[in-house]
């Protein structure tokens, strides 16, 4: 039996045993071969690999945004993530152990800082990376994701429709879906030759133009932050969406001669500190920092989330001290914001000669929608044997502000 026939096969079983959503269009299965337009040439095309077996255990490693925590969903087995698990299940015979490190608006460079904190635990045997408008440097993450293991990565791509109201009212301006977010995608794709799931064109088409008046009720939640977050439909269909394409493409997507090469190793040393996500408590951005008086504590246990831990305050004026000096050239700051953004100043000192800190960042976050995310800071400027401070100049309850984690970078 041909690969494609194989294929074919494993396909057709899967549409058999999995039942999948009435709404999930049909007729883009095909089997059979296309009739030859031309004779086949005389030479033997090379044998094309073999592709591997399902296996039996299979490990998913999940790093993505709010749609993969279940934002939009009306119940947490509506999951896109959870649909994929049960389906691939059902289709492949696979027992998945999904490890979802997703957060809401979270860029992909929160997840490429200090990669290896994912590596502590069970070692996944794929990786899928979500972040639709959240954006981010994927190709960045791609790289810390290949320095670090062979495991392969591909990207599910879907849209969100913020702001779902400029869109659906046809506003040409507002009709452009993120092209820098897609971009950011697809350049990672193309670099590293990764298979990208891509849910916009495959499969929003059938409900109408994406982020139009017609698809937008129907696979968007409209209730909360309306048009941000794929609604039960459309977790629903993109978590079989990507089942389906992985069933489909299993061959290609395991296949290390298909994997572009392993990326240089950086001329810059990483070190960091960061949320105690994965049950290493090496590093934890915890133990870096201390408060200088009241206002900053060390908050868990954010609801339905026990592994989001930050140093958070409430308090203006206050002010968040690394209990040791630091060293870098540059470094990435990570901090957490809530619907209105708390305004910081980060500095670097007292400086031993003039004795003054030295302010390395005024940060003052643009949220630009209505919800939590997490925004990373360039703070331009060095820092050597002297210690961070961070203040905030005008928090409030509900103007929190967050230090989730801090990546420093010396020349090597
Ligand atoms: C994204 O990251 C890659 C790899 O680190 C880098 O080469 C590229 O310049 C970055 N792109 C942007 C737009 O910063
Ligand atoms: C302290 O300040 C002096 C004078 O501006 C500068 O030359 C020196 O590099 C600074 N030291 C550090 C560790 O930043
Ligand atoms: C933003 O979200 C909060 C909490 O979900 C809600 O109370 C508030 O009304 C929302 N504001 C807008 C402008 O949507």
């Amino acid at each position: 039996m041909g690969r494609f026939d194989k294929a074919a096969l494993v396909l057709g079983l899967a549409m058999l045993l999995a039942p999948l959503h009435p709404s999930y269009p049909r007729c883009r299965v095909r089997s059979g071969k296309p009739a030859p337009l031309t004779a086949p040439p005389a030479a033997a095309a090379p044998a094309a690999p073999a592709v591997p077996a399902f296996p039996r255990d299979f490990t998913v490693m999940v790093l993505g945004g709010s749609t993969s925590t279940g934002r939009g969903t009306s119940a947490p087995e509506n999951r896109w993530t959870e649909v994929f698990r049960r389906v691939f299940e059902a289709a492949t015979g696979s027992s998945v152990t999904l490890i979802n490190m997703a957060r809401g608006g979270t860029k992909a460079d929160y997840f490429a800082a200090c990669f290896p904190r994912y590596l502590g635990g069970a070692k996944p045997d794929l990786f899928l990376l979500e972040f639709a408008i959240n954006g981010g440097n994927v190709t960045r993450l791609v790289e810390s994701i290949y320095r670090h293991t062979d495991v392969p990565v591909a990207l599910v791509r879907q849209m969100s429709c913020f702001p779902a109201s400029r869109y659906a009212s046809g506003a040409p301006t507002a009709r452009e879906s993120r092209p820098k977010q897609r971009e950011q995608q697809r350049t990672a794709g193309y670099v590293y030759r990764l298979h990208e799931f891509d849910l916009v064109n495959e499969l929003v088409p059938y409900y109408g133009s994406p982020c139009s008046g017609e698809s937008l009720p129907k696979l968007f939640d409209l209730n909360v932050a309306p048009g941000q977050h794929l609604n039960d439909l459309g977790q629903w269909l993109l978590g079989e969406f990507v089942a389906r394409e992985l069933v489909r493409n299993w061959g290609n997507i395991n296949s290390a001669s298909r994997r572009a090469a392993a990326p240089s190793v950086p001329k810059e040393l990483e070190s960091c500190f960061y949320a105690d996500e994965v049950g290493s408590s090496a590093n934890s951005i915890e133990s870096v920092f201390a408060p200088e008086g009241e206002g900053w504590a060390f908050v868990e246990k954010v609801p339905g989330r026990t592994d989001k831990t930050c140093w958070q305050s409430a308090v203006p004026g206050s002010r968040l001290v690394s209990v040791a000096p630091l060293d870098f050239d540059r470094a990435t700051m990570y901090l957490e914001f809530s619907h209105r953004p708390a305004k910081l100043r980060v500095s670097c000192g007292p400086n031993a000669t003039t004795g003054k800190s030295e302010t390395l960042s005024k940060i003052t976050a643009d949220l630009g929608m209505n919800g939590t995310i997490v925004k990373s800071a360039s703070l331009n400027g060095q820092c050597h044997g002297q210690r961070l401070t961070v203040e905030v100049l005008d928090a409030a309850p509900d103007r929190l502000a967050r230090v989730c984690g801090i990546s420093m970078f010396v020349s090597g």
